[in-house]
């Protein structure tokens, strides 16, 4: 079968590994990029002699079969549904759009014009986090009571967008795909330091209907990188570790149980301290995994795993956040 061919719409700091990874794809091939900064065109040109390097979003489509959409955020749905118009499916970096109505459209979009349109939502082509899935879902750990993520280090600033918008899709759609539901009710404190109305620290909370609370802390004002997801059932609890080389899940057979016999008594609660098993997590790329699982839904071989209706997912509650935010954390139902 030939590789698909790519094109990737933003070539900055992050869109720049999507170019250096298509174009080492061993199922897609680099065909074009595009950009409006003449000094990252030329950059490209000079890496990658070979691929169309353009400013013009229409030249890339006429040359491309997918296209990976790495743009900065307030671009997307506009982009997104510009691809899809010209009936090439498109992979839509996070935040998918930077309002539901907009991620509506473009998922819309997509099932009307029967164009794949996929989320960006890196994390869950993390291998550890499809084995943290694995033993949610596959109910190891019991019933999950919650969980928490920390993703906070110094920089990178951003101005056209706060930590929530920044980060929080890469928590809110692990906690999401974890879960296998969406929050009720979501609240949100967070302060601007640096810039005026620029969020530079979010603390935010999720309330799932089926009594799971989720906690995420969001900051790039922080003396520590931290990459880390905990995760609490009545089993046992489990802590995914990114900044880890090696180790980067830990399964703790820790609980607290209760006897039948003891029932409501608060002092029969007992601690139990088992053993703690690391397993070995396959040393996958995320983003090569999430490429190629791109080519192969825009061939239609598989279902995409974070679609558009994921994007829309997370983008509301990003939305709802940023309400709570707006009033000082006051909680919004979804
Ligand atoms: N998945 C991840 O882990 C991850 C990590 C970092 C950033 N991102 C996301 O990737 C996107 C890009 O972030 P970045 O840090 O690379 O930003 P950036 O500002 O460094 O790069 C954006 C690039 O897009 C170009 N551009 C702007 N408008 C364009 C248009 N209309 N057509 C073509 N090119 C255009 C700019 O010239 C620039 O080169 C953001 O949405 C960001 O949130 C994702």
């Amino acid at each position: 079968m030939s590789r698909l061919k790519l094109g990737v719409i933003g070539a900055g700091a992050w869109g720049r590994n999507h170019v250096r990874t298509a174009a080492g794809l061993a199922e897609g091939e680099l065909a074009a990029v595009c950009d409006t900064d003449a000094t990252r065109r030329e950059q490209v040109c000079r890496q990658y002699p070979g691929v169309h390097v353009t400013a013009d979003v229409a030249d890339l489509l006429g040359r491309v079969e997918a296209v990976v959409i790495a743009a900065p955020a307030a671009t997307h749905a506009r982009l997104a549904l510009q691809c899809v118009e010209a009936g090439k499916p498109c992979l839509v970096e996070k935040p998918f759009a930077l309002s539901t109505r907009d991620a509506e459209a473009v998922a819309r979009a997509g099932v009307e014009r029967r164009v794949p349109v996929l989320a960006g939502h890196l994390l869950v082509f993390h291998p550890a986090v499809e084995r943290l899935r694995a033993l949610v879902q596959g109910g190891e750990l019991g019933r999950i009571y919650y969980l928490y993520g920390l993703r906070v280090n110094l920089g990178q600033i951003r101005a056209d967008e706060n930590a929530l918008w920044s980060f929080g899709p890469h928590d809110v759609s692990v906690a999401l795909y974890l879960l296998g539901e969406a929050p009720v009710r979501v609240a949100a404190h967070g302060k601007s330091y640096l810039q005026r109305q620029v969020e530079d620290v979010v603390f935010l909370t999720m309330e799932f209907a089926s009594g799971v609370l989720a906690h995420v802390q969001l900051s790039w004002l922080d003396p520590h990188k931290e990459r880390k997801t905990t995760v609490v059932g009545a089993k046992k609890m489990v802590v995914f570790d990114d900044m880890e080389a090696r180790e980067k899940l830990r399964i703790y057979d820790k609980g607290v149980e209760r006897p039948p016999e003891y029932g409501s008594y608060g002092e029969a609660l007992s601690i139990r301290e088992g053993d703690i098993f690391i397993p070995k997590i396959p040393n996958v790329e995320p983003l090569a995994a999430e490429l190629s699982h791109f080519v192969r839904v825009a061939r239609g071989a598989e279902p995409p795993r974070a679609g558009a209706d994921d994007g829309v997912r997370v983008v509301r509650v990003l939305e709802a956040a940023s309400r709570s935010l707006a009033t000082g954390g006051a909680p919004v139902d979804l």
